[in-house]
């Protein structure tokens, strides 16, 4: 289900752009857009994706009548990890809320956009699967890795494909105490130090509805991703 109808483009601004067009206009649950290239790529927060042409998954899912589930932000990157794990010889970690890691390094990001009003989200993924070290941008190149960097070893863009389709189906299936489980066994910030724009504190784990926990002065702060920024 998840992966059709799929629309490819060669270039486009931005894959969720694209899928949220389709899904105003009814593009049926499981619907994939994909680009080799993106010019206008989108991240949280406001911030940009960049990617080589080719060198990434580049794509974007339309699901539709999810529901109550508020774990979505969190069942694409244990989705992600699954995925990676199954095609090379790689730990993959996930730095709340979604950013998926490998060796300390951002391999892949998401980003979730929604109308829950209407029925329908789109789950926008990036992954970096054969970007050289010397293709990224000066300031990712100490903290952006790559699947074949990860693994030294070439990894093949559409075999990933296939793997991400059946691990985000799987995951979109999954109980919420299995999503949730799952993440909490890749958490990457579990017991360090974390700052936020109004406060520092130890990282210590998820609740149940995916804010991060953390302890801060004696005190259980919980962080909701859509308001909270953390500082690297
Ligand atoms: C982040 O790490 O901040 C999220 C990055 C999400 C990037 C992907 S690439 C495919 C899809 N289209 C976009 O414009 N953004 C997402």
């Amino acid at each position: 289900m998840i992966g059709r109808p799929r629309v490819h483009h060669r270039v486009t601004d931005s894959t969720n752009e694209r899928a949220r067009e389709l899904a105003a206009t009814g593009a049926p649950h499981g619907t994939l857009v994909t680009a080799d290239e993106q010019s206008a790529g989108r991240g949280r927060q406001g911030r940009a994706w960049v990617a080589p042409p080719g060198r990434a998954i580049l794509m974007s899912v339309v699901v539709r009548d999810f529901g109550e589930h508020q774990l979505l932000p969190l069942a694409v990157p244990v989705a992600v990890c699954e995925a990676c794990e199954s095609v090379a010889p790689v730990a993959c970690k996930i730095k709340w809320p979604n950013d998926v890691w490998i060796d300390g390094r951002k391999v892949a990001g998401i980003l979730v956009e929604g109308r829950p009003q209407e029925g329908w989200a789109v789950l926008g993924i990036g992954l970096n699967v054969s970007t050289t070290e010397d293709e990224f941008p000066d300031e990712l190149r100490d903290t952006a890795t790559s699947l074949a960097v990860a693994a030294n070893q070439p990894v093949d863009r559409a075999t990933v494909l296939d793997r991400l389709l059946e691990s985000v189906e799987q995951q979109l299936e999954a109980p919420a105490a299995d999503i949730l489980g799952a993440w909490r066994d890749r958490d990457a910030l579990e017991g360090q130090t974390v700052r936020w724009r109004d406060g520092e504190g130890v990282a210590a784990g998820i609740s149940d509805s995916g804010a991060l926990v953390v302890e801060s002065n004696g005190t259980r702060v919980e962080l909701d991703a859509g308001e909270v920024h953390l500082l690297r």
